[in-house]
């Protein structure tokens, strides 16, 4: 596939319209400005999806989903971004450009490309065998229906057949021009000694592995056999377009249920997910044997935040893969467990229940993960102090890495209560494990760094669980005094996520008059006022989604903020033009004497000016955020969205009989105090900081006097300055223009 080039992207971001594409999946009344209708990311009774046409955003009151045109689908309907614009291209009758990729990509993606197709093909010549052969039909599909799966899941599934010949797919893709050398790097074939080709799944039905957007990228096949000797399963190997530990099986026929039922069901196999399919439950996806990737886990957080995992009741199995379950936790999801009846697997248990049960059974049986591993293991340990505190150590493990804090002390205090320890001590261990984990993740970043430094790859076994910074309890305290920023980085995010939402809301509207070194005053927006203080006190943001976004920021406020301006600017002057033409001829024909008709003239000029201005100013209000919630990036479009549908801004009242100030006439007091209200931030770390590294030095080398005065004298003058900064921010909250 090609590159959308960027002219055709901003054509079909600019012709989308949010009332249209979101009336084709939902149906909406007027009310007001915007429109109103049921939510389709949850189910209810009650209207709480709204649709602004002036804001071009759709947002759900209720469960919080929504977004521009393009996110709105993309969250919908789960497509990738280029699916999304290629989407609105067709519905808006938009010509597609595509950019000419340079040599090297275009080698790549003919790679891709090449092994996609020598796999669709394979797939249908699979799906064909089972049905349209005997061997398939009396082996392959008898064992299907033996096993109870019905037509619908073969198909849905595209299930296949793969003969007992040693090379019956070869010979058929090369009769149609597919290349050895294609069939070979997906794995379907592979040369044998003799340097003859042979078939690598003979003799087995087929599960295709496809990819989110339903591209055919491996095969499983099961054999047949009842010998112990051939192995059970073969899988494709890795190739350009599969990697295994990014991949889970069956997502891309379960995502749209994910998203429906916020959850998503994790089982261990290929027959797992159909047979649930089959009995209705289509949330599920399989890890295929294999414990679960980072990857993986990143793939199913996409979609939602809570996973459910099913375990057939077999004690072994369920103790080996409760690590695995720290990997989700440390990815922030919150995880429930379900042991099935004795004996059962989601399969079986799918097959020899009706929907109802299947359904009923989910709903009733679900368990926390903490307080299910406690119970398991503590069972084990009823009499065994040593196995007793084993147990709680895993525990203790596990809940060190959830990221949330309020999670972490609430699990805590459960566990406390039912292990019978003292709480505190918890608490303690807790903080020592995610020091720790914090602990060697910076030494593994270290070692990355010096391994980029000496010029080597990356380590592929880098999988490691991420502890995200915030799971340390107590800091590690530094050896030498770091910078702030980094110390306490989660401590000023609150603050920047308040400057970057005027930035994002407001960054292009007017703020204030500045006056330079000549006297000229000239007109300064919200993101170059931000802008040039974060300048004067070297400031930059410490979260880095949030720097991401304002690097976004500037780069749409240059060129590409002139160009669309300049464009809008011409429209609205066409707009304006022929409104005054209908008007100048309206008067003419209806009022009666030349005076009327001339104080009429200068309203209809003055009412066309108004409107031209107030266009031209809701455009550059609504410029940026347009341009962020579709933008290409995951992370900017999410991040953005956050931020322009927070309660926040969607709060504000604003009527003609009551004058409530809106948000945007109050910037000139707003947007200053965020900003001193980071700095501020900035100076209580340092503050706390000294203090720390003061009380550091009077425990450990109380003879230092030097260092203590120095630090003593730094702590003052912080404090000085703070009160100087709350002094002068009185000041600058009343009056909007610069000194
Ligand atoms: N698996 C694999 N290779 C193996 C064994 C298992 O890739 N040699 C993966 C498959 O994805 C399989 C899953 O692990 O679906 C679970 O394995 P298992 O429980 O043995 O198989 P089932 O899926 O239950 O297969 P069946 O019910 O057909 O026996
Ligand atoms: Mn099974």
């Amino acid at each position: 596939m090609r590159r959308i080039d960027s002219e055709t992207v901003q054509k079909i971001l600019d012709t989308a319209e949010i009332l249209d594409v979101v009336s084709d999946f939902v149906s909406l009344k007027r009310r007001g400005a915007n429109y109103i209708g049921l939510c389709p990311f949850h189910n209810e009774r009650t209207p709480s999806f709204s649709v602004s046409p002036s804001k071009g955003i759709c947002k759900c009151f209720s469960c919080g989903k929504g977004g521009s045109p393009v996110g709105f689908l993309m969250e919908l309907e789960q497509m990738s971004y280029s699916d999304a614009l290629r989407y609105l291209a067709k519905k808006y009758n938009i010509e597609i450009k595509e950019r000419e990729m340079d040599a090297e990509e275009r080698e790549r993606e003919s790679e891709r490309e090449s092994l996609l197709a020598v796999n669709e093909f394979a797939m249908k010549h699979f799906e064909h065998n089972l049905t349209a052969t005997d061997e398939g039909r009396s082996v392959g599909l008898a064992y299907f229906r033996e096993r109870g799966i019905n037509d619908a899941m073969i198909k849905r599934f595209h299930l296949g057949y793969s003969p007992d010949s040693r090379d019956d797919l070869f010979r058929h893709a090369k009769a149609k021009g597919f290349s050895e050398k294609f069939l070979i790097a997906t794995g379907l074939c592979y040369k044998t000694e003799r340097g003859t080709v042979g078939d690598r799944f003979r003799g087995r039905v087929i599960y295709p592995v496809f990819s989110l957007s339903g591209k055919v990228l491996a095969f499983g096949g099961r054999t047949l056999r009842k010998d112990k000797d051939v192995a059970k399963y073969v899988n494709s190997p890795e190739s350009v377009i599969y990697r295994k530990s990014f991949e889970l099986y069956g997502l891309y026929q379960a995502k749209q249920s994910i998203v429906r039922n916020d959850k998503c069901i994790l089982v261990e196999g290929y027959m797992d997910v159909i047979s649930m399919h089959q009995s209705g439950v289509e949330n599920v996806v399989a890890s295929s044997g294999t414990s679960l990737t980072e990857g993986q886990i990143r793939l199913i957080h996409r979609f939602t935040e809570n996973v459910t995992v099913i375990y057939d009741s077999d004690p072994a199995g369920i103790k080996a893969s409760l690590r695995g379950i720290d990997l989700l936790l440390a990815e922030g999801l919150n995880i429930k467990v379900m042991l099935l009846p004795e004996g059962e697997d989601p399969d079986s248990f799918a097959q020899s229940h009706t929907s109802e049960e299947v359904e009923r059974y989910l709903a009733d049986n679900e368990q926390d993960f903490i307080s299910f591993k406690t119970s398991i293991l503590m069972k084990d340990a009823s009499n065994d102090p040593i196995a007793k505190a084993h147990a709680i150590q895993s525990i203790v493990r596990s809940i060190s890495v959830i990221p949330d804090p309020i999670t972490r002390t609430v699990y805590i205090a459960e566990c406390a209560r039912s292990m019978a320890i003292d709480e505190k001590i918890l608490t303690l261990q807790v903080a020592k494990y995610a020091a720790e984990a914090a602990e060697k993740r910076a030494r593994e970043e270290q070692r990355e760094r010096n391994r980029a430094k000496a010029g080597l790859p990356a380590d592929p076994a880098q999988d490691a669980v991420a502890i995200p910074a915030e799971a340390v309890t107590p800091a590690p305290e530094p050896a030498a005094p770091k910078p702030v920023i980094a110390a306490e980085a989660g401590f000023l995010v609150p603050y920047e996520r308040e400057l970057v939402r005027y930035i994002v809301r407001y960054g292009l509207c007017y703020l204030c008059d500045v006056a330079d070194e000549r006297g000229d005053t000239r007109p300064m927006n919200v993101l170059e006022y931000v802008m040039e203080e974060l300048r004067i006190d070297e400031i930059s943001f410490s979260d880095p989604v949030f720097a991401r976004l304002l690097d976004e920021c500037l780069a749409l406020a240059g060129d590409s903020w002139t160009q669309a301006c300049e464009g809008e600017r011409l429209r609205l002057s066409e707009v304006r033009r022929r409104r005054m033409e209908e008007g100048y001829e309206h008067i003419r024909r209806t009022a009666g004497d030349l005076a009327s008709i001339q104080t009429r003239e200068k309203e209809l000029e003055e009412a066309a000016e108004n409107e031209f201005n107030a266009a031209l100013d809701s455009f550059a209000e609504l410029y940026l955020q347009r341009q962020l919630l579709s933008c290409s990036s995951d992370e900017v479009r999410r991040t953005a969205t956050a931020l322009v549908t927070s309660r926040h801004s969607l709060s504000k009242i604003y009527t003609k009989y009551s004058h409530v100030s809106t948000e945007r006439e109050r910037l000139p007091e707003l947007v200053p105090l965020a900003v001193y209200n980071l700095k501020c931030a900035l100076i209580e770390c340092e503050i706390a900081r000294i203090n720390k590294e003061i009380a550091r030095i009077y425990s450990t080398a109380p003879s230092d006097s030097a260092t203590l005065r120095s630090l003593m004298q730094r702590n003052l003058e912080l404090n000085a300055l703070k009160k100087e900064f709350a002094k002068y921010l009185g000041e600058r909250i009343l009056s909007p223009h610069r000194p």
